[in-house]
């Protein structure tokens, strides 16, 4: 599944920057909870610039490393903090209050604890940041979506709107 999710196939689908450039700024601090071996998390450094930064955080230290290899080939290793986390922890030490927007595709349903998710990156999130969840509409029903929507309300992020993605359920949040 990983290696499917960073081939050049997925692109039929959507390319990464038709998801996030709308979102993105130079400068701006992004956090990648699952960013796998970073479809997105290359095109959001290049979208933030030198003077940016992408948290990319996973459970699988093999993913990570496969990220930061393909970012150095890409020349944006030097804005990438990839951090491995624990299964009862996203490891967001230092972020709290300073994380411009959030992009989180694909990985909410893997997580065992979804309240604990939502908790933790909210308070990471800037007052008023907005977070882009993605979920693939093969694996995660309507109802499992609607779930994640109620965690996340819970955690202060409110629905902004629901959004169009090929074979995804989508939905961005903004943080009051
Ligand atoms: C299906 S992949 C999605 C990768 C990427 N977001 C994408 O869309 O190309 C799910 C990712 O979430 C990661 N993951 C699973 N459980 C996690 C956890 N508890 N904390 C952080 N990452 C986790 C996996 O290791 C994997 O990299």
């Amino acid at each position: 599944m990983g290696y499917f999710l960073a081939s050049p196939v997925r692109r039929l689908w959507y390319t990464p920057g038709s998801l996030v450039a709308a979102h993105l700024k130079p400068g701006m601090t992004v956090l990648e909870p699952g960013p796998g071996m970073g479809f997105f998390t290359i095109e959001m450094a290049r979208l933030v610039g030198a003077g940016g930064r992408v948290v990319a955080v996973d459970i699988e230290r093999k993913m990570l490393d496969v990220l930061m290899r393909r970012a150095a080939k890409a020349g944006v290793a030097d804005r990438i903090d990839a951090r491995a986390c624990a299964p009862d922890s996203m490891g967001l030490s230092g972020l709290a209050g300073r994380v411009d927007f959030v992009f989180v595709c694909a990985v909410v349903h893997e997580l065992p604890n979804q309240e604990m998710f939502f908790r933790e990156t909210a308070q990471a999130m800037k007052p008023g940041a907005a977070l882009l969840l993605v979920e693939p509409s093969g694996h995660v029903s309507e109802h499992e979506f609607d779930q994640e929507l109620k965690l996340a309300g819970a955690a202060g992020l409110k629905i902004e709107r629901q959004v169009t993605i090929r074979r995804s359920h989508a939905a961005l949040l903004k943080k009051s």
